[in-house]
């Protein structure tokens, strides 16, 4: 039984993980600003730009479990519509949740989990991290930035032997479709393109994998004994992201373009 905190589980795939991981039978903690209402999840009401909340939940279960074994970095939001029309609000807030939260709660448990001798820190990115979305620049750059504040991470931890991953889910069927913040441009040189994208984008999370699919990734990153830094959720995706390794960087973002922004006649 191994002590596991799964912020933004309150919803979506953050909920799939710590309904999965309570039947396999650990101790999980739930972290959001909404009370979760289920059976067997521990719900502790805290926002992910506030460490200070963070560190009292953390310090809290530690005092109660004696250990913390894993932490599921997964609260996340999205915006969508062009640079241009985007607000410097609008896109700190984004960083702040997204990129700032995965920075306080990583903090935050840091202490507790070298005094547990050990632990796995699981930061949940995006397929977008590794190809950037058009009119999503704020998200998909939060994303990289995860991945990037990942590997560092698992390099100064190894030596208290804390692994970290960041795990990159492909398109789930989620809350996430309709929680997107969308800023809307008139603008004529761009509304299409952006209708366009967005349109395609939601079509592909509403067609998108069932977030157990996720919940499933995550159990083995649990159970296993040594994780990867990197793990790809759904096959097709694990394809376009060996892709985006192999082709030229503008090929591949060309590519992209052509899927998201500059449909023929559009
Ligand atoms: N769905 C996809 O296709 C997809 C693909 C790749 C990656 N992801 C990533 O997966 C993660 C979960 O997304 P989802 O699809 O499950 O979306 P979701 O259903 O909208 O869930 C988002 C969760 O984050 C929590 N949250 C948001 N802001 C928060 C804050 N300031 N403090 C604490 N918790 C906060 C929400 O809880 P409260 O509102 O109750 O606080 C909710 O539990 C995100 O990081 C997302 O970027 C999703």
């Amino acid at each position: 039984m191994k002590v596991i905190v799964v912020t933004g589980a309150s919803s979506g795939i953050g909920l799939s993980i710590a309904q999965f991981l309570c039947q396999k039978g650990h101790s999980v903690y739930g972290i959001s600003r909404t009370k979760i209402h289920e059976k067997n999840i521990k719900s502790i009401q805290a926002d992910v730009t506030d460490f200070e909340q963070l560190k009292n939940a953390y310090q809290e279960i530690y005092e109660v479990e004696g250990h913390i074994d894993v932490l599921i970095n997964n609260a996340g939001m999205g915006i969508s519509g062009t640079i241009e029309d985007t607000s410097f609000e609008d896109a700190s807030y984004l960083f702040n949740v997204n990129f700032m939260g995965v920075f306080n709660s990583t903090k935050a448990v840091l202490p507790f989990m070298r005094q547990s001798g050990g632990g796995k820190i699981l930061n949940i990115s995006s397929v977008a991290s590794k190809l950037s979305i058009p009119f999503q620049a704020f998200y998909s750059s939060s994303k990289a930035a995860i991945n990037s504040f990942s590997e560092a991470l698992a390099n100064e931890v190894a030596p208290f032997k804390i692994q970290v991953c960041a795990v990159m889910p492909g398109d789930i069927r989620t809350g996430f479709t309709k929680n997107r913040k969308k800023n809307e441009s008139d603008h004529p040189d761009y509304k299409n393109r952006v209708d366009l994208s967005v349109t395609v984008m939601e079509k592909d999370e509403i067609n998108g994998m069932d977030p157990l699919s996720a919940a499933k990734v995550v159990n083995r990153l649990v159970r296993i004994k040594r994780i990867p830094l990197y793990k790809t959720i759904g096959f097709k995706y694990k394809v376009i992201v060996l892709l985006a390794k192999l082709l030229p960087a503008k090929f591949a973002n060309n590519i992209v373009g052509s899927i998201y922004a500059f449909k023929k006649g559009k």
